[in-house]
Formats: structure tokens, C-alpha cells, sequence
């Protein structure tokens, strides 16, 4: 088995490396990477000796040919992932998340690749209000930002050519993850470093915007599992069953480092904000068994753990990246 990895070295990608690698050790894991601000060798040095890095964009046809020849399986992580960064530029996010995914779709299919997978998200589906609902594969898609409308045009393309050429896929649009290798401009690692360096915790607007927390593993778990056993042509939703408003969790991470409250800030809210994310993630559950195994509170505590023992990883990357925003997805 070849499996060729997009995006792997950066959040969940790298986690998912690291999860292959352990699970299917006689795998051929290949993973192509941009190395964007958002990808980092330093995420996939433990593996390095049992895995092929290959530095390339995946909107570049000529290369990518060469890349995907002889892959049985590809999982598609390589995105533009930040929507703050959607808002102040969406260009780079038409550029890799449509075109860079139709250039991958097409060589798939030239190469009659037995799996596209392709990692999409919640924010496909657009905002719930703050006192119910939940998304399902059945939710109309109704993206409100730049990012999520790249997202969205990637699942129907991906939909597209399993519907005209046959192209075997998968889709699995997940919640807001968190875990290890998380780059430190996302919510809960911004949190935590910041804590960690006796920062402030910037909250948007109110501070009450809830999202539904996944711990990363659960959701590579989720993903071998599709690959490997969800029908061809279907989607599953992901999602941690977690729901905590921003509020809930900087005082969480407060609290696991015994740091008073007052560090929390209230920040101009973003444009469009969305409310409310949640996940109904009855058909993975039911179809493959999968169900969350990280409780929120286990999660974020092994978060911390690791962003504690981890200054070597994130250090660099945030004096480097030199981190001006934040996203709250
Ligand atoms: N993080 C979340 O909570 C979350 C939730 C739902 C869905 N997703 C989706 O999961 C996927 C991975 O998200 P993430 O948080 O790990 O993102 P990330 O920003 O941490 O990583 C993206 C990776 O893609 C690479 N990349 C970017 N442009 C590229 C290009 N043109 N060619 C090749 N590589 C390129 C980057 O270098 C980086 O390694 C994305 O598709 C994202 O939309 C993420």
C-alpha cells in the first residue's frame, strides 16, 4: 500500500503520519508539502527514517504527476487553513484549496488511484445559532467566509468527479480539532503559549462563539477508518461532541495552569463570526463504530502536557511565524 499524504507536515496531516506509521507500519507513506508558514518538518522529525518527504505544491500539475504515479491511496490535507487569513486575502485559498484539489482530483484519475480522501470541514455548512441544531451529511452547505467557500467548492469538485469519471472518494468534514503540532496561531495553542509565556488570552467579542472540540487523534482515528471501510462516494461528519464557548475554554486552560482569570481579554470580534458549530456524528457511529475516545478535559490536558514539554517545536515556529492573528477555528 502507497499512500500518498497532502499537507503532512502541517496540524493534522503530520498527526495522521505519525498515526499511519504506528497503525500500518508496512505501509509506503509518502507525504507532499507545500512548506507553507504553516508546514514544519520539525512535525514529522520523529518518523522521518520511515516515511518519504516530498517539498511541492500541489497546484503544480508536472510534479504532482510525478508524485502521485503508483499511490493507491491519497488523503487530502493540503489546505490554506486560517480564516482570518481568508479575510484578509482569500486569493491563495482559491488558488490551493480549489485549484490545487482539482489538480490532484485529475491526477488521481489519471492514475487510477483506488482512494481520494479528502479532509473537509464544519465550516462548510455555515453558523448555528447558539440554541440548537447540529450539522449532518444532510446539512445544506451554506459557507460564510472566504476559507469556507474554498472548502465547500473543493467538496463538490471532489463529489463532481466520483459522480462524471467514477473517481473512487471519501469526505470526512470534521469539527475544531486540537492536540499536538498545532501551530500556535489557532485558538488552544495560542492559548496555551500564551499562558505558558504570562500572556494575555484574547478572546473575540464576546467570547461566547461556541465550537465542538475533537482531540486530533480521535480524528485520524476517524479518517483510517473511512479509508479503509467507509463506503466509496460517501461523506461522514466528525465531530468530538464538546461543545465549550471561548470563555469555557481559556478558563479551562487557566485553571489546568493554576493561572487566575484576569488574564483573559476581550478583542474586536471578527467580521461574520460565526456563532455556533456542532457536529451530529450519528452515521460514522453507526456505520464504523467510530466514537470519540479523548474526553475534553483529557484532551486539553494532554495538550498543555505536550505544549510544556514542546517548547523546542513551537518556540521557533512562533517567533518565526511572529503571529499577528489568531483563528478561532
Ligand atoms: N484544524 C482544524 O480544526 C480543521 C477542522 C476541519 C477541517 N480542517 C481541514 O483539515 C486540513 C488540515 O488542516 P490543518 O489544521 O492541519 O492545516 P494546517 O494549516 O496546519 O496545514 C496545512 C498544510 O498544507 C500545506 N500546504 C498549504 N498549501 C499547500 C500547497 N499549495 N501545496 C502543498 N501543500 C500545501 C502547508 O504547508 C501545511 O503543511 C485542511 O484541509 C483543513 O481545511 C481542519
Amino acid at each position: 500500500m502507497r499512500l500518498l499524504v497532502t499537507g503532512g507536515a502541517g496540524f493534522i496531516g503530520a498527526n495522521f503520519v505519525h498515526h499511519t506509521v504506528e497503525h500500518h507500519p508496512d505501509y509506503d507513506v509518502v507525504v507532499v508539502d507545500a512548506f507553507t508558514y504553516a508546514g514544519h518538518r520539525s512535525s514529522l522529525a520523529p518518523v522521518a527514517d520511515r516515511i518519504t518527504v516530498v517539498e511541492g505544491d500541489i497546484c503544480d500539475e508536472a510534479a504532482m504527476d510525478e508524485v502521485m504515479a503508483g499511490c493507491d491511496v491519497v488523503v487530502h490535507f493540503a489546505a490554506e487553513s486560517h480564516v482570518d487569513r481568508s479575510i484578509d486575502d482569500p486569493g491563495p485559498f482559491l488558488r490551493t484549496n480549489i485549484m490545487g484539489t482539482e489538480t490532484l482530483l485529475r491526477l488521481a484519475r489519471k492514475h487510477n488511484v483506488g482512494r481520494f480522501h479528502h479532509i473537509s470541514t464544519d465550516e462548510v455548512f455555515g453558523a448555528l445559532p447558539l440554541d440548537g441544531g447540529r450539522f449532518d451529511e444532510e446539512t445544506p452547505y451554506s459557507p460564510r467566509s472566504p476559507y469556507a467557500a474554498s472548502k465547500a467548492a473543493s467538496d463538490h469538485l471532489v463529489r463532481a468527479y466520483g459522480e462524471t469519471y467514477g473517481l473512487p472518494f471519501s469526505i470526512t468534514n470534521c469539527s475544531n480539532n486540537y492536540g499536538p503540532y498545532h501551530l500556535p496561531e489557532k485558538a488552544i495553542p495560542l492559548f496555551v503559549t500564551n499562558a505558558l509565556d504570562g500572556r494575555t488570552l484574547p478572546l473575540y467579542g464576546d467570547g461566547r462563539s461556541v465550537r465542538d472540540y475533537l482531540f486530533v487523534t480521535d480524528h485520524c482515528r476517524a479518517i483510517d477508518l473511512v479509508v479503509h471501510s467507509g463506503k466509496e462516494g460517501s461523506t461522514y461528519c466528525v465531530g468530538g461532541g464538546a461543545e465549550r464557548d471561548g470563555v469555557q475554554l481559556a478558563e479551562t486552560i487557566l485553571e489546568v495552569l493554576g493561572i487566575p482569570r484576569d488574564r483573559i481579554e476581550f478583542v474586536a470580534d471578527r467580521p461574520g463570526h460565526d456563532r455556533r458549530y456542532s457536529i451530529d456524528a450519528t452515521r460514522i457511529g453507526e456505520d464504523l463504530g467510530w466514537a470519540p475516545s479523548v474526553s475534553f478535559e483529557e484532551g486539553i490536558a494532554a495538550t498543555i502536557a505536550w505544549y510544556q514539554a514542546h517548547e523546542d517545536w513551537w518556540r521557533p515556529i512562533k517567533d518565526q511565524t511572529g503571529i499577528i492573528t489568531w483563528d478561532q477555528k
